[in-house]
This record gives C-alpha cells, structure tokens and sequence, in this order.
C-alpha cells in the first residue's frame, strides 16, 4: 500500500499555482500525496525554476521537440504512466488533453479554473480572458474552481469553489492576481489532499 500519492503537476506558464502546492507540501499540509514531478510544454515556463528550487523532477515536451500534438500528448501520457504518477494536476497547463489521455487517467486529474464554473469557462477561457470576461458581463463576484478532468472541456465533476468580489475599477490583471490570492492558491492545494487522501 502506497503511503503517499505521487503527483505530476502540468504547468505552462509562472507556475504560482505549484508553488502554492509546493509551499503548502513543505508546511505539512499535503501528508497524503507527494509532488515528484512537474511537466511543462514550455520550456520557459517559471515553473520549471519553481520545481528545480524545490528539488523537484522537470520535464518538458514542446512543440520544438515533438511538433506534433499528438505525439506529444502520448509521449506525456507514457512517462506519467512510467513514473507510476498517481495524480496529476493542471496547474495553468495550457494543452486541452484528448480523450485518451483523460481516460487513462479517470478521475486521477484534476485542473484550477480562474471561475466559478459553470460561468466563464470552456474552449477559449483561459489565463486572462476569463477575467476579461467577467469584466465585460458586469459580475459582481467571480472566484475559482478545482474539478476532476474528462474528456468535456472544464467539464468534470466540482471538487471546491471559491467565491471572491470584483471590486470597482477592476483591471484583469487586478482581478487575476486576487483570485489567484483568495481563491486559487488556497483550493488548489486543499483539492489535492483531498483527492490523494481518498485515492490512498
Ligand atoms: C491560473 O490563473 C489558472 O487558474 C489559469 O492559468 C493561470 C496560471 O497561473 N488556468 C486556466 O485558465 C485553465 N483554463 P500560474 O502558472 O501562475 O499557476
């Protein structure tokens, strides 16, 4: 019987949302998983800088070393499967995975969405834009969603919500970075004990 659940996060980009997994694995928070390796299919993703600090495996599989998608998308999939990766986690991951990859792993992965879902998600609503658009529809508040992935775009089942306010005068930059602070970084990390715990 494993003891802890070893996990893979996926990120792109700055990788604020590992950190916080990082940050709250160093505190205790996280008995049930264990983060042993983080992918990214950018090579200039901050995340990376993230992981090596923390001492953690890197990989990366982008367009430069494997063109095409989905090549790319399997060649992932078998090393998670290699590496015996029992959760994995799309931390700002900016690769809409197929039905195969999704499959291989049910209910094993798990994404942050920047919106209460059902609102402001789906094919194009990512990074930015999603604040964007809340700006534009005039919501009062808006907030993050942790949820299983399947093979529906921000579709799977709801793990935790958090609700945060838009306030007056609201760029989408001011938006993003108070719901990555009130929402996000706190759900993201809670999200993954509770799903390693129940996969223990
Ligand atoms: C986060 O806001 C995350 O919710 C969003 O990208 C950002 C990544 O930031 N993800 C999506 O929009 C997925 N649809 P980070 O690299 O600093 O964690």
């Amino acid at each position: 019987m494993l003891k802890q659940i070893p996990i893979a996060v996926l990120c792109s980009g700055g990788g604020t949302n590992l950190q916080a997994i990082l940050d709250a694995e160093a505190a205790g928070k996280l008995p049930s998983g264990h983060v042993a390796l983080v992918v990214s299919d950018n090579a200039g993703a901050f995340a990376l800088e993230r992981a090596k600090k923390a001492g953690v495996e890197t990989a990366v599989f982008d367009k430069k070393s494997i063109p095409d998608r989905k090549q790319r998308e399997e060649a992932i999939l078998s090393f998670l499967q290699e590496k015996g990766i029992g959760l994995v986690v799309l931390a700002g991951f900016m690769t809409i995975l197929s039905e195969k990859f999704t499959r291989a792993f049910a209910m094993r992965i798990i994404n942050v969405h920047p919106s209460l879902i059902p609102s402001f998600c789906g094919p194009g609503f990512y990074g930015l834009k999603v604040h964007e658009a809340a700006l534009a529809r005039g919501v009062k508040v808006t907030g993050a969603t942790v949820h299983y992935v399947n093979e529906v775009c921000d579709g799977g089942p709801i793990i935790l919500q958090k609700a945060v306010a838009v306030e007056e005068g609201d760029t989408p930059e001011v938006l993003q970075k108070r719901v990555m602070r009130e929402a996000e970084w706190q759900i993201l990390p809670a999200a993954v004990e509770l799903v390693c715990k129940k996969l223990l």
